[in-house]
């Protein structure tokens, strides 16, 4: 458990309940999965989306993070603000407005850039494998 007094109660909520722990299959065609690394203390965060092919919209979403209590906050953060959302939506997603609600300091602030980057590399290892299977040459042709 992480100490409330150096903390935002956010951040202690998070950590101590984070929500949409958990993976999908990621050779699944409506998955996308974003792994990310932060060089600045080498923690990792893996992020999956689930997306509805007809609309875009991000059904589901969890994640599964090495890293400090401030990295597992801020993914637990972005899979609750991704869910629901169109993929264009959840790529404006800004790691100051994650380290904002959780009122990280400036040191923890690589922490929310890692569920920024998990995010959009969610989104593009999602449309990757969706361009991919496309142009798989079509038999009847
Ligand atoms: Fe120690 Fe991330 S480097 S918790
Ligand atoms: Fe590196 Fe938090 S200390 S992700």
């Amino acid at each position: 458990r992480i100490l409330p007094r150096f903390y935002h109660e956010r951040v202690v909520d998070h950590y101590n309940n984070p929500r949409n722990v958990g993976a999908f299959d990621k050779n699944d065609p409506t998955v996308g999965t974003g792994l990310v690394g932060a060089p600045a203390c080498g923690d990792v965060m893996k992020l999956q989306i689930k997306v509805d092919e007809e609309t875009g919209k991000i059904t589901d979403a969890c994640f599964k993070t090495f890293g400090c209590g401030s990295a597992i906050a801020s993914s637990s953060v972005a899979t609750e603000w991704v869910k629901g959302k169109q993929m264009e939506e959840v790529l404006t997603i800004k790691n100051t407005e994650i380290a904002k609600h959780l009122s990280l300091p400036p040191v923890k602030l690589h922490c929310s850039m890692l569920a920024e980057d998990a995010i959009k590399a969610a989104v593009k290892d999602y449309e990757t494998k969706r361009s991919n299977n496309k142009s798989l040459p079509d038999k009847k042709a």
